[in-house]
């Protein structure tokens, strides 16, 4: 499915609306794909409303949101070794309330969870301003909401 801006954004909030905890979801790309456009949509749908820095250097950032949940959102582009996953509380996440959101999820290899979402976001060649979006499931993770959605769908 191809989506400008708008719509994975309007996607994204819906995801954060919905969607039950706890749930894992890779967000994978090159680097300007949108993984952090989608994270932040999916944050502010799960009602993040502070901003929500690139986690790229700190690698962990949690947003508290009402109902018991937490917003998790995670960028392990610049991991190096497995060590920092478990310094992270790699074994720890998706526990009761946590809508993981991980960038680069790839960096980790063999230790994704059992049930998790991977979104992968490509650019088309000479089409700068919209993402060919691809949703795979693995195991049995809860339901993300279906795209495209309508604009009347998206309140
Ligand atoms: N259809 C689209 N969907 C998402 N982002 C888009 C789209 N069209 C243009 N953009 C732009 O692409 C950029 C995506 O940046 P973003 O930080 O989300 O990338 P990223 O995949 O997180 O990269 P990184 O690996 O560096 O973290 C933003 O500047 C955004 O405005
Ligand atoms: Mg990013």
């Amino acid at each position: 499915m191809r989506l400008d801006e708008a719509e994975l954004k309007r996607w994204g909030l819906r995801i954060g609306q919905v969607v039950e905890a706890p749930v894992f979801i890779g967000l994978r790309g090159a680097l300007g794909a949108g993984k952090s456009v989608l994270a932040r949509a999916i944050g502010s749908g799960a009602g993040v409303f502070e901003t929500m820095p690139s986690p790229t250097y700190n690698l962990l950032m949690r947003y508290p949101v009402e109902s018991g949940r937490e917003v998790v959102h995670l960028d392990l582009y610049r991991l190096e070794a497995e060590d920092e996953l478990w310094e992270l509380g790699w074994s720890q996440l998706v526990s009761e309330g946590e809508i993981v959101l991980v960038e680069w999820p790839e960096r980790a290899g063999h230790l994704l969870p059992e049930h998790h979402w991977l979104v992968d976001l490509f650019v088309p060649q000479d089409e700068p301003l919209v993402r060919d979006v691809e949703v795979r499931r693995i195991g049995t993770p809860p339901a993300l909401p279906p795209f495209p959605l309508s604009v009347s769908s998206s309140g």
